[in-house]
Parts: structure tokens; sequence; C-alpha cells
């Protein structure tokens, strides 16, 4: 089977978040299945610097105002294809805004373009090549299917990925004459969304199946607090909606092997995580001491509870542990961060900014990890932490609920507990997990049984893989039928 993935963002290439990291890793757990996917991504300066360009596979002499070409390249075993088109992805900043974070204004163009190459591969546009499902991620990608379903693929069967339902791709109505898509498109069944176009709305209208990253996030859209204004249209399609669990790529994430670890170790020698902690003294300016240290690895917003946190900072540093902070995001949540480190000097220390080197390090030194968010379409960096025991102390919310085990007296008798759980948005609700947490680490044979307990949790993509494939075959059977 030949899937074709179409997404704005790539581990190792391109990453903002955990969308990368699931785009980037699916393929691989795919490939072992027997299904080879391919993946459409824009070709920004960090994607094109990675490969020679050979004969262009498609070209366009106009792709929304310039000229544009499709390559082929295979980078550390995912099978690309690349849209090359500097008038739209040649800029210096990250792939949705400049340097300052400000978003790119033509941003509706330039994933309306990908969207409508992603469709035209679809479609056979590339000689040899004829996909059996197109598989779109989030507001970006989303336009694929509405391209599909109003062009010449409209029989080929799609799936889409909702990796964040608060991201919704909504741009003024005035941009709908130059998207290229018939009159009748315009409509409530189409990509029409409170008066304007809709990228993510129209995807989820148009595809032949909805995916979200967690079973309990896909019930949760379909209420009104969770649903962002598109539950009505969520429900709709309830019968075509699927909550599959993320994976995580257990080879680049495996403390056995980690080379951005000052020691690696496993669940049998534990002990070894004592140097990567003190290496995250040293990093944090934490004081040397037998306390716990707990971690967040976070973008700092509203979604992930981060105002949650800075609540909480002086009672978790009453309750005895440190905390190592690293994040970037609202400038905000940045600047009360340093100032409640300066505050809590040696207790509390914070790395404004983007490091997956220090990422892993911190799930490899750190002895817990909070999330406290709002909401969590699956959360990754949970999964992280099981496989490397930095136990989890997460909010009771979307996939951080499918995949924590909370360590109340029957879970532990059982030797089952994985992590500690606590409502969202109650700052007594997490106050009190961290607690709990610390009154845990005081009882060393407990905690490191939590530890363990974690590692065994099976975070690879073999199920989730086995998931989609079965998706798959669902859609091309209809389409056969
Ligand atoms: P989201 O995609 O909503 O941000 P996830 O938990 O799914 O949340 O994925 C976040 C990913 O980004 C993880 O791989 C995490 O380790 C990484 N990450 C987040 N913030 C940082 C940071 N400041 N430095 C390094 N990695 C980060
Ligand atoms: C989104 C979600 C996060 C999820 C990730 C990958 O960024 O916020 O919960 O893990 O996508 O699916």
């Amino acid at each position: 089977m030949q899937v074709l993935s179409v997404t704005p963002e790539i581990f190792p290439l391109v990453k903002t978040g955990g969308l990368a990291d699931v785009t980037g890793a699916l393929p691989l757990a795919l490939a072992e299945q027997g299904v080879a996917m391919r993946t459409l991504v824009p070709g920004y300066p960090a994607v094109m610097g990675t490969f020679k360009k050979k004969k262009a596979l498609l070209a366009y002499p106009d792709l929304h105002g310039g000229k544009a070409s499709v390559h082929a390249a295979t980078i550390l075993g995912l099978d690309l294809l690349v849209l090359d088109a500097p008038h739209l992805f040649d800029r210096v900043g990250g792939p949705y805004g400049d340097a300052t974070g400000a978003d790119w204004p033509d941003n509706w163009r330039r994933f309306a373009a990908l969207s409508q190459v992603g469709a035209d591969i679809a479609a056979g546009a590339i000689s040899g090549y004829a996909p059996d499902i197109v598989h779109a991620h989030d507001w970006q990608s989303a336009m694929t299917l509405a391209y599909m379903r109003y062009g010449k693929a409209n029989a080929v069967p799609s799936v889409i990925t909702v990796h964040n339902l608060a991201f919704q791709g909504s741009f003024a109505a005035s941009i709908f004459p130059q998207l290229g898509l018939p009159a009748n498109a315009m409509s409530l069944d189409g990509v029409e969304y409170y008066g304007g176009v809709g990228f993510l709305k129209a995807g989820l209208q148009a595809a032949w199946a909805v995916t979200t990253v967690s079973p309990t996030y896909a019930q949760e859209i379909r209420s009104p607090a969770f649903g962002m204004g598109l539950d009505g249209l969520i429900n709709l399609r309830a019968g075509d909606l699927h909550g599959i669990v993320n994976g995580i790529d257990t080879d680049i994430w495996n403390p056995a092997t980690d080379h951005h670890l000052t020691a690696t170790y496993t669940a049998k020698t534990l002990k070894g995580r004592a140097a990567n902690k003190r290496a995250v003294e040293e990093r944090f300016n934490l004081d040397h001491d037998n306390s716990p240290i707990l971690c967040v690895v976070s973008r700092l917003t509203w979604q992930k509870g981060m105002d949650v946190l800075m609540s909480s900072l002086d009672d978790l540093v009453a309750s005895g542990a440190r905390l190592a902070v690293l994040g970037s995001g609202d400038q905000g949540l940045e600047g009360a961060l340093l100032a409640g480190a300066a505050r809590h000097r040696g207790r509390v220390g914070v790395v404004v900014g983007y490091d997956e080197g220090l990422s892993h390090l911190m799930q490899g030194g750190c002895d817990a990890i909070l999330i406290p968010s709002r909401f969590e379409p699956c959360g990754l960096t949970q999964l992280y932490g099981l496989r490397y025991g930095c136990v989890p102390i997460v909010a009771r919310t979307g996939g951080l609920a499918d995949t924590i085990v909370d360590a109340n007296e029957a879970a532990l008798s059982a030797g089952v507990a994985t992590g500690f759980l606590f409502e969202p948005e109650s700052g007594d609700a997490f106050r009190h997990a961290i607690r709990r947490a610390v009154a845990t680490y005081a009882e060393p044979a407990l905690w490191s049984s939590i530890q363990r307990q974690g590692m065994k949790a099976d975070v690879s993509w073999d199920r989730s893989a086995q998931k989609y494939v079965q998706l798959y075959r669902s859609l091309t059977s209809k389409r056969t039928a």
C-alpha cells in the first residue's frame, strides 16, 4: 500500500512541536508493516539544504505567484517529496512566522499551495506514482482534502489527523477567489467557516476519515468545552472519527544509547541517572543536594497550563523539590519564569529557548516531569518520561489520561502505577500531586518501582501503526466496494 502524507513539519528537518515527531516517526513504523509512506513537505531552507536537487518530478510555471517544482529526496530513511517554491518557503525565520514570532501574512497562500500540490500528486501528477491513500495533518495541509474533493482525486480515500484543534487556519472570505476552488466550495458543507474560509474545517468536512492523537481527546472534542467551535461538525463526523494514540521513536529516545546523556542507563542500572542529574544541576544552576528535581519541557502557553505552574512555584519549592524548566513561547510567561528563578536561586532554574539535546538530558536526569496542560491531544513528553524513568506528573486530560496510570493505592499494590494524575486547571490539585510525588520519592524502593513500571510501558509506534494500517485498509476497501 502507498500512502502520501502531507505535512508542514517533519523531524529532524523542521520541528515546532510534537506534530513533527509524529510525521517523522510514523513512516518508519509503517514501513515495518509493509506500508510505503511518502511525505510531501515545504522546501524551507532547512529542508532544501539537506539534499541535491535532481530533475524535478513536477514543475509549476506559476504556483501562487512564482515558479515551483517538486523533488524526490531520501533523508534518514524518509522518502520525501519536497515542494521547492522559494517565493513561499525560502524565508529566514520559522515555518509559520518571522524571527520575532509574527505569522507570515500569506500563510493561507503558502499552505493552500502545499495542499494544491498534494491534491495534484493524489490525482496522479507524478508519473508512475498513484497513492492509495492521502493522509493530511492539521490545518496547514487540510486543504489537500478539499482540493481532492473538488478536483480529479475525489475517488482517492483520505485521512486527516487533528493534532490540535486550537489551530484552525481561519482566514477572511476575500481569499476564496484566489484558492482556485469552484464557487460551490464556498458553502456550509465546503470550506466556508463562520463567514470566512476555514482550512481545518474544510479538511474535516472532506476527509473520508478523521483521526486524532488519543482516544480521550477524540471524545473530548465532541463537547463545546474542547471543540473550539468545531464540535458540531466533529459530531456529524463521529462515525468516521478515530482516536489513535501517538507512539515515539524508541531508537531516538533510548536511554541505553542516547548520546545527549552524560551517562546512559537501563531499567536495571537506574543509578546511572545520577550523573545526568548532576549535569542538569550544573546546567540550571541548581543546588547540589538529594532532593528531587522536577522538570518542564514545553511550549510556554496557556494550553500547557504554565500559569498554573507559575502560581504553584512557591509551594513547589516549599515542598523541598527543585525545578528545571526548558521552554519558549509566551513572552510574559518567559519573563515570569525567569523572575521566579531569580526569587528561588538554587531551587528553580530556567532556560528560555529550544534545545533538543538538553530536553534529552532532562528526561535522563530529572526525577519527574510536570505537564499541567488544560488540554492535550496526545502529548509526547510524558511518553519520553516513561521511557527514561522520569516520572510523569500530568493533568488528567486527552492523551495524558490515556498513557499514564496514577499511583493510587490500588495501582501501587497491583504494581501498575507509572505516574501521578490530577484535575486540569486546578492549582490545588496540581500542588497536591506534587506533594504526593515528593513524599513517594522519599521512599526509594517505591519510587524506583514506579520508574521501572513506566520503562516497561510500550510507548513504541508498533500498535498504533497497526491501527493506522487497519484504518487505511478499511478505506481502500470502501473505494473498491
Ligand atoms: P506540543 O506538540 O503540543 O508542543 P508534544 O508533547 O506533543 O506537545 O510535543 C512537544 C515536543 O517538542 C516534544 O518532542 C518536546 O520534547 C519538544 N519540546 C517542546 N519544547 C521544547 C524546548 N524548549 N526545547 C526542546 N524541545 C522541546
Ligand atoms: C499537538 C498536540 C500534542 C500532540 C502533538 C503530536 O501539538 O498539542 O498533544 O502530542 O500534536 O500529535
